[in-house]
């Protein structure tokens, strides 16, 4: 049976980073779930459709790692018909021989509930806001109330929303290194292999 790890989190807690390391390490597959909603939304047009139709070329549209992509994607990601047409291509995505890694808000929750290894990656918000500022040459304060108004929208819809699976570990990545979150993310799934 392929392996999987599911991994979530708010926007810049790290988990993308964590994620990408660990597909490395063990020689998995990686899905960024993100992408799929960021595509959907700068598909434009009825987003449903967009999501039914949403193919591999359009996750090589640019722009697609923008705040802008990211707000608009968390407005569409609310839509249950949205969520719904994207679930398939993920859970087929996530038994992959000889296994998988999958970041995103729902992993560990919907997508993959069964997931043996989950992930609930954190950050401060002022971290968070610091970290997506240096990463897109932005203002730091305008990021800290983009991300504000994202992270509400995530978790405060109804369906899939943003939270830790009962039996998800935490990582809070506000105080330690990029290369001490991956270690512990790697004894983590050493421990469960
Ligand atoms: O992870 P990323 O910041 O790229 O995600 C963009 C948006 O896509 C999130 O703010 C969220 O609204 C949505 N998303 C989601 N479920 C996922 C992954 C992303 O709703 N599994």
């Amino acid at each position: 049976m392929p392996f999987i790890i599911a991994i979530d989190g708010p926007a810049a807690s790290g988990k993308g980073t964590i994620a990408h390391a660990l597909a490395e390490h063990y020689g998995f597959h990686h899905l960024d779930t993100g992408l799929l909603y960021r595509a959907t939304g700068a598909k434009g047009g009825d987003p449903v459709e967009a999501a039914r139709t949403l193919a591999p070329a359009d996750l090589e549209r640019d722009g697609l790692r923008s705040s802008e992509a990211g707000q608009i994607a968390s407005r569409i990601a609310i839509i249950p018909e949205v969520r719904s047409a994207l679930v398939e291509f993920q859970r087929r995505f996530a038994v992959q021989e000889p296994g998988a890694v999958l970041d995103g808000r729902d992993i560990g929750t919907v997508i993959c509930p069964d997931a043996p290894v989950k992930l609930y990656v954190i950050a401060s918000n002022e971290v968070r806001a610091q970290r997506r500022a240096a990463e897109l040459g932005a203002d730091p304060a305008q990021m800290l109330s983009e991300l504000r108004e994202r992270d509400r929208r995530d978790r405060e819809r109804d369906t899939a929303p943003m939270r830790p699976a009962d039996d998800a570990l935490i990582i809070d990545t506000s105080n330690i290194s990029i290369d001490e979150a991956i270690a512990a993310a790697i004894s983590i799934v050493d421990h469960r292999r």
